[in-house]
């Protein structure tokens, strides 16, 4: 977590800082701060998000060279003193950091015995410190970079300011991500594209270990083995990495009216000529691995649930489905011939990356579905998928949930070369564009009657249930309910006790195989007092259901009605006066564990 920008020969750097910032909020937004070089280190910073940085910076500054940060408190809570940039000692250096550092505890002792003592509670603070110390050492900032690497553990991207160096910026990679955009007579450094994609799009990835310099002419980069390397130049599409709102009031409500168009392009990108376009040899990977573990956190587990099981019943191989966190530290692999998919929007959550590093060594071919190019889980797995989802940056996920679950669908198609999952899923984007149509006005009055209960209840079966789960965690997540998913039929072994006069309970009924046990469900709950909405297809409606949609086939509730779960969730925080984009305590890309 924890977004970063830096520039050096910019024009307008109070501009970029802040603007940048913004499009990074994705990453964290309960502080933020900015430092430049201006006759000595200044630092501007706050609790809060970028937005109240403006207010606090002066409105010119004169510099050509600063760096910027939005964080997500990891060590020390939000405050002015633990935000960033922070400051060495000496006021030699100033640095951003993205990532935690394992070993702090170590560099605190090392420093506190050299005399070192702390404003902050970070772990930020200890590394410009530790830099700054070993800068006096080698007089020699190449050096002391080289030196502070080999002592840091954990993950770290670290921008850098130092009062001796006006107009460049140094910095150093591991873990966390590093772009950098390379303009003329200027250069740019961020956490992704996005704040740079307005002056640029001339990228330079950094790998784990690398660190260099950029000053307004020039982009110098070191390896591992600190020799410098030519870094290839990578050119980003302007669209997918939008920021524009298009006229919409949040991301969030933006981002779900886009899912049809995402199924659409992903159908395209993924089957041409009435041919499915993936490797060969992923295919063939799939095909003869005798069993897929699936890997994810949040919304991509729950997607992999869904995957899971199409990949069960579409081409009978076996699966597992584990949360990332927890496989990572217990890891099995079932089977003779295991093959792993894992499943991350953002291609940067540091579970996952966890798990990325166990496959590795245990050398097991794996395939990454992000909608993040060039993130860091792709540098580690043997395929990489694309959502082709453009960019999401409202923190609860929708657009690129519906986009891994119709890849996942699109893969399952392809191991069979069954054209019919292409039709399937292309008949979903009616029943997308009625939902968005038709029931939006439905949706928000169910949104009215449920946002003051403190309880919540969603219920399904098979897939409905997949959708469920989802539907619950979009609902906790934006407007702070407490809310449960259940399989239908595992309501009575427990979680009916919970059920009371007037709880609202939500149900998914698009299963033919499973709608009259659904029925039988819903008669349980509400000779309890629950106040049902049921929310089903046609040809399995009856006259009293709430929601009633066009119908789909069944496996494919995730991409058809995910949206109906989106809006009710928007609705209800909007309805509640949240800040829907920005939950509290959230953050969209998870970069520890
Ligand atoms: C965070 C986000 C969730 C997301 C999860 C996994 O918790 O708030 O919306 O589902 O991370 O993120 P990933 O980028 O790996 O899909």
């Amino acid at each position: 977590m924890c977004g970063i920008v830096g520039a050096v020969g910019i024009n307008n750097p109070r501009d970029y800082a802040l603007k940048g910032l913004k499009m990074l909020e994705y990453r964290g937004y309960d502080s933020a701060g900015v430092g430049f070089l201006d006759q000595g280190i200044k630092i501007y910073k706050d609790v809060g998000s970028p937005e109240h940085l403006g207010d606090i910076l002066p409105t010119e500054i004169k510099t050509d060279t600063i760096i910027g940060h939005t964080r997500w408190a990891t060590h020390g809570m939000p405050s002015k003193e633990n935000s960033h940039p922070h400051i060495s000692a000496q006021r030699k250096i100033a640095l951003v950091h993205n990532g935690v550092i394992e070993n702090a505890h170590d560099i605190k002792v090392f420093l506190k015995e050299k005399g070192y003592s702390f404003y902050s509670k970070t772990d930020t603070e200890l590394v410009v410190n530790l830099l700054e110390y070993y800068y006096f050492e080698y007089k020699d900032m190449i050096q002391a970079l080289i030196k502070v690497r080999s002592i840091l553990d954990g993950s770290y991207a670290l921008v850098i300011v130092s009062e001796d160096h006006p107009g460049t910026l140094f910095m150093l990679k591991k873990g966390s991500p590093l772009l950098i955009g390379k303009g003329n007579g200027f250069n740019l450094v961020a956490s992704d594209a996005s704040p740079m994609i307005n002056f640029t799009n001339e990228f330079v990835d950094l790998d784990d270990y690398d660190f260099g310099y950029i000053n307004k002419d020039e982009i110098r980069i070191f390896d591992k083995d600190s020799k410098e390397v030519n870094k290839p130049i990578i050119h980003k599409d302007v669209e997918l990495i939008s920021h524009d709102l298009k006229g919409y009031p949040h991301y969030m409500l933006k981002e779900i009216e886009e899912i049809d168009e995402v199924v659409k392009r992903l159908v395209s990108n993924y089957y041409q000529d009435n041919k499915y376009i993936f490797d060969d040899n992923l295919i063939k990977d799939l095909k003869e691995s005798d069993h897929i573990m699936f890997l994810g956190c949040g919304t991509s587990y729950h997607a992999s649930l869904v995957g899971g099981r199409l990949f069960e019943n579409i081409n009978n191989i076996s699966t597992s489905k584990y949360i990332a966190s927890e496989w990572a530290f217990h890891p099995t692999f079932p089977g003779q011939k295991p093959f792993v998919i894992l499943i991350s929007q953002s291609g940067e959550t540091a579970d996952l990356i966890h798990c990325m590093n166990v496959i590795k060594e245990k050398k097991i071919r794996s395939l990454l579905i992000t909608n993040t190019p060039g993130c860091t889980l792709s540098k580690g797995v043997t395929y990489t998928l694309q959502l082709y989802a453009g960019v999401e940056i409202s923190v609860a996920s929708t657009k690129a949930y519906a986009a891994q679950v119709a890849l996942l669908a699109l893969l399952a198609g392809a191991i069979n070369k069954d054209p019919k999952i292409v039709e399937d899923l292309k008949g979903t984007v009616k029943v997308i564009e009625n939902i968005q149509k038709t029931l939006k006005e439905p949706i928000a009055q169910i949104a009215e009657e449920i946002k003051d209960n403190e309880h919540v209840f969603f219920l399904g079966r098979s897939f409905d249930y997949f959708l469920s789960l989802e539907a619950s965690l979009k609902l906790k997540e934006i407007s702070y309910i407490h809310s449960e998913a259940y399989p239908g039929g595992e309501l009575k072994h427990g979680p009916i006790a919970l059920i009371k006069e007037g709880l609202p309970v939500i149900v998914f009924i698009t299963d033919p195989i499973t709608a009259s046990s659904m029925r039988s469900n819903i008669e349980e709950v509400k000779s309890r007092g629950a106040k049902v909405y049921v929310i089903s297809t046609k040809d399995l409606a009856i006259p009293k259901d709430t929601l009633i949609v066009e119908n789909y086939p069944y496996y494919l509730s995730s991409v058809a009605i995910s949206s109906i779960a989106f809006y009710l969730a928007y609705y209800v925080s909007l309805k509640k006066g949240y800040n829907v984009d920005k939950p509290h305590n959230l953050a969209k890309s998870v970069t520890v564990e």
